[in-house]
């Protein structure tokens, strides 16, 4: 593979909500290079189907939202960042309005549905339940308009280029050739990490490489054993695990056993609109104590017309596997959904490495604390995907060598020479890893269930240091490095918290308020 070189202001590793707010922030500051590695659309934000939470509503207000949001996050959440994302939320949700985005509307008036922990309707969404289509169509239109920013897609990034603590680019690996790409500043935004688990919601490209290039690179990385898992996919053999909006539930469906009866109430004063993780937990236990893969979700008794408009990309899918939603039960199934820890950052996207900053789901800023309030992401992403590039653009104005100047000697991730790895199946470590994920590390865990994920996972190690040619050869190491944070962290934090649940420490434990920290090479550590 011949290497080749270029050299940009400002470059974006992401193409969702998070990295081309980010990009067009950037705009007028110099050139902007977003990388995806894929298509452009394909992405979680793409995907979103419920909302994007703000309080623009009448009856709502900047601190319910705050208050909505702390308490889902049960005691984790930075309240500085939340504070920013819900006061700034609006104006973002105005300027994206004005560069085309459109709401669903009641009249001239933006409809508002609701969510689970939400305490008031104020969740926008668009076409019914392609809220992230649009938002992701207005944001690449807004992109194009701006001549400073060029994109390149199926880029895959294999890793930082970082030297003495600097970050000065990245080595991206496009059709069999190697580009190595110099930057000013890096921002990562590359989504979540759903796809280390084998049910998930999570598109395919969402194998938490930003997360384990970010710690390979010496970053700060926080809170992975909060996984939420979405309580309500699809659940038919060879259907893909197609979210069913918690905005269902929102609009009155009910949950159902399998024997036909509710069971919401028994578990949570809120029913059908509890917190997520209580959701998901309940629906697994009614899973096991009537010895189903699944429960039902119940739409068939509101309005068929209200249904079909209300949900349609929903009731489309779901008659492509022979269910009409407006007449039958649709069999569903909890699956991971998002991940609330990730890298480090301050207020302003910047990580814990120099010229290196984050934004979206690949970042912790702390606003989701242990358990991510609904449809609150769309919105991080945009309001911290701007601060990221305001961040990014002062930290370039400060520093004012060109990243050239501090090329190092080899920015080549492949390692050269080394022992050749002993044969084995790559495909089947990878399904292997995300089974285990999913029974061991999955919605309630335990010692009992993360040690021998934990001893599992280590008899891959030397794949993480094996020489790697093709993107699927590199998600599966980042796959692996993501799973052992996951494992590790979830094994540190002996106790029950939000969306990490642990059966053999049901309390909340000594440490409930501390963040659970992890860096290349050193033991997990505890920070406030
Ligand atoms: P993404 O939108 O996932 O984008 C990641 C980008 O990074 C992609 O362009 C990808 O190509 C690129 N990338 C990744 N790795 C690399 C690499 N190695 N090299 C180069 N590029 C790379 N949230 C809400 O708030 N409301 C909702 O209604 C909602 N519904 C959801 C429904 C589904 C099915 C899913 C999966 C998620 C949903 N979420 C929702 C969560 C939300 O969509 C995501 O958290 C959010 O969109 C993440 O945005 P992002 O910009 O961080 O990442
Ligand atoms: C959904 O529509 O249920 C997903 C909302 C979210 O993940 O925020």
């Amino acid at each position: 593979m011949k290497p080749s070189i270029r050299e940009v202001d400002f470059l974006v590793i992401g193409g969702g909500v998070a990295g081309l707010r980010a990009a067009i922030e950037l705009a007028s500051a110099g050139t902007v290079l977003v990388l995806t590695k894929d298509t452009i659309t394909e992405s979680s934000t793409g995907y979103a189907q419920g909302g994007i939470a703000v309080a623009l509503s009448d009856e709502d207000e900047v601190c319910i939202h705050l208050e909505d949001t702390l308490k889902a996050g049960d005691g984790l959440c930075r309240e500085n960042a939340v504070r920013v994302m819900v006061e700034e939320g609006p104006a973002y949700i105005r300027e994206l309005i004005s560069w085309g985005a459109e709401f669903d509307r009641e009249g001239s008036r933006l409809s508002f549905t609701m969510e689970a922990a939400h305490t008031r309707r104020r969740i926008l969404h668009s076409h019914g339940d392609s809220t992230g289509k649009e938002i992701e169509r207005a944001l690449i239109q807004k992109v194009r308009s701006c001549p400073s920013v060029s994109r390149l897609d199926f880029a895959f990034t294999l890793d930082l280029i970082v030297k003495d603590g600097r970050c000065l680019g990245a080595v991206v690996l496009r059709h069999d050739a190697v580009i190595t790409i110099f930057a000013k500043v890096v921002i990562l935004a590359t989504g979540g990490a759903g796809q280390v688990f084998s049910r998930t919601t999570n598109p395919v490209i969402s194998t938490g490489d930003g997360i384990a290039i970010a710690y390979r690179a010496g970053a700060l990385i926080v809170d992975m054993e909060f996984i939420q898992f979405h309580p309500t996919t699809l659940y038919l053999p060879g259907a893909p695990q197609f979210l069913l909006s918690e905005a269902m539930r929102g609009e009155g469906a009910v949950l159902k056993n399998v024997h036909g009866e509710r069971f919401m109430h028994t578990y949570h004063e809120m029913a059908e609109l509890a917190p997520r993780d209580s959701v998901t937990r309940a629906i697994l236990s009614e899973m096991v104590s009537t010895k189903a893969r699944h429960v039902f979700l119940d739409l068939t008794h509101l309005d068929r017309a209200f249904t079909r408009n209300r949900f349609p990309q929903i009731y489309t899918t779901c008659l492509q596997y022979d269910i009409d939603i407006t007449e039958e039960m649709i069999p569903v199934c909890p699956a991971a959904h998002y991940i609330m820890g990730g890298v480090s950052t301050n207020l302003m996207g910047e990580t814990s490495i120099r010229g290196l900053f984050a934004a979206g789901e690949a970042a912790c800023t702390g606003v989701h604390g242990a358990n991510r309030l609904a449809s609150n992401s769309l919105l991080e992403g945009l309001v911290f995907g701007a601060r990221a590039g305001k961040g990014a653009a002062a930290f370039a104005g400060k520093e004012h060598a060109r990243p050239a100047a501090f090329r190092p000697r080899d920015s080549s991730p492949f390692k050269k020479g080394g022992s050749p790895p002993s044969p084995f199946d790559r495909e089947k470590v990878r399904s292997s890893l995300r089974k285990i994920m999913w029974q061991k590390a999955g919605i309630i865990r335990c010692a009992k269930s993360l040690t021998p994920a934990r001893d599992w996972l280590s008899r891959w190690d030397f794949i993480v240091s094996t020489p790697f040619k093709t993107r699927r050869e590199a998600e599966l190491r980042n796959m692996l490095t993501v799973a052992q944070l996951i494992i590790r962290s979830a094994l540190f934090r002996k106790g029950s918290v939000g969306a990490h649940y642990r059966s053999d420490y049901k309390d909340r434990g000594e440490h409930w308020k501390k963040h659970t920290a992890c860096e290349q090479e050193k033991e997990l550590y505890l920070i406030d």
